[in-house]
């Protein structure tokens, strides 16, 4: 499917008539800086050219419907503006009624309601952001369809984490909807989630590429896990307050967390917090590495992160394990690490130009040998956030 075949497909499902406008929403992948976002630390995401298309057309009434073209013979769910509730049963739906719903508690109220369709290519579960990008995509459709015309494209991505913390249950961090909303063609953005100040850093690789490997096992946020996460570095930051004055644990350097460290009583919320620290270090040398053009520096800080990800933050699993120790056994491998929330979905690696087949072809024999999956490999193209296209 494509986007004309989509604008098709709302007619055919919805009906001729009105202003029927497009839009389209990246996923992401984060090349390092993992479970920093909500510890008040820094990330390094990119949006990229795979996503979300969405077709939208106002109504006359207070009706809302939506309908997914990568779900088969299923009418639209529909609901009503008068009653903007999470429904187990309205499925992927939740997510941009969850978009309508915060658009409301944030003073933003529809007058009438609206038609969307919408059509992704991000694999769901995979750790490239697929709600995200949803839940930006309807954040631009409801601030273009109905003028909302004072909300930035970082306040598109606050609603969307506010839905999905509030609506869907989540407790995500903003690098996501931040990265979806802001990204830039061949840029990754440095972001410091503590104030959202950002800048853009030119990834221009003139001998190596980005490489995804999906793991094809699946991933729920929902699950509980991750929420888990945010309370165990929770508990670690009110404990080390007793001793430092810090707001996040992104405010500690290693050296001081050290120092401090015991007062976490418990080893566990320990070893979450040492990660938080030092993955938001490594963030920034690796960005300050990048900038001397030294690619290799950030493969090795690539691979400290999958390690402290692995050991000290417990989010990875064991088909990602086997798909990173196939790729760090890989010649032409400058780094790989799991990316994105993690228990499961997929790996980001920057390998050398000319080893990129071998790549795909080692790990991925290797992979289905241990596993009996096969593998699916994406070679990145950095694309431009959300917005709308026609
Ligand atoms: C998920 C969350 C993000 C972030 C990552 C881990 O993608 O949505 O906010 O915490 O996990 O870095």
């Amino acid at each position: 499917m494509n986007q004309n075949e989509l604008k098709s497909k709302f007619i055919e499902m919805y009906g001729e008539g009105g202003e029927i406008r497009e839009y389209f929403a990246p996923g992401r992948v984060n090349l390092i800086g993992e479970h920093t976002d909500y510890n008040g630390g820094h990330v390094f995401p990119c949006a990229l050219t795979i996503g979300t298309y969405g077709v939208a057309r106002k109504r006359e009434d207070g009706k809302i419907r939506f309908y997914s073209a990568n779900i088969e013979n299923v009418a639209p769910v529909e609901v009503s503006l008068e009653d903007l509730s999470y429904q187990k049963s309205y499925g992927w739906a939740n997510y941009p009624l969850g978009v309508v719903w915060a658009f409301a508690q944030k003073g933003n109220t529809l007058d009438k309601g609206f038609d969307m369709a919408i059509w992704g290519n991000i694999p769901n579960g995979s750790g490239l952001s697929s709600s995200a990008s949803l839940e930006v995509l309807t954040g631009v459709i409801l601030k273009d369809l109905y003028e909302f015309d004072s909300l930035s494209m970082i306040d598109l991505a606050l609603i969307g984490q506010f839905s999905e913390n509030n609506f869907n249950g989540c407790n995500c961090g903003i690098m996501d909807q931040f990265a979806v909303a802001m990204g830039k063609e061949n840029c990754a953005i440095f972001l410091d989630c503590n104030d959202l100040s950002y800048e853009y850093a030119n990834i221009v690789l003139p001998d190596a590429k980005i490489v995804i490997t999906n793991s094809k096992v699946k991933h729920s946020l929902v699950d509980g896990q991750y929420n888990k996460r945010r309370e165990e570095c929770a508990t670690a930051l009110s404990q080390l307050q007793q001793v430092v004055d810090i707001t996040s644990l992104g405010d500690l350097d290693e050296e001081t967390f050290e120092k401090h460290k015991d007062v976490i009583t418990d080893v566990e919320c320990r070893k979450r917090a040492k990660h938080a620290v030092a993955e938001n270090q490594r963030t920034i040398k690796a960005v300050a590495a990048l900038a001397n053009n030294d690619v290799e520096t950030f493969g090795k800080l690539m691979n400290q992160s999958h390690i402290s990800l692995r050991d000290d933050y417990k989010v990875s699993c064991e088909e990602i394990d086997v798909l990173v120790d196939l790729a760090w056994k890989v010649e032409g491998v400058i780094g790989s690490r799991i990316t994105g929330g993690g228990f499961g979905g997929c790996t980001v690696s920057i390998v050398k130009n000319d080893a990129v087949d071998r790549f795909m072809k080692e790990v991925g024999d290797g992979y289905k040998e241990k596993t009996g999956i096969d593998a699916e490999f994406y070679v990145v193209d950095i694309g431009q956030g959300a917005g709308r296209t026609a």
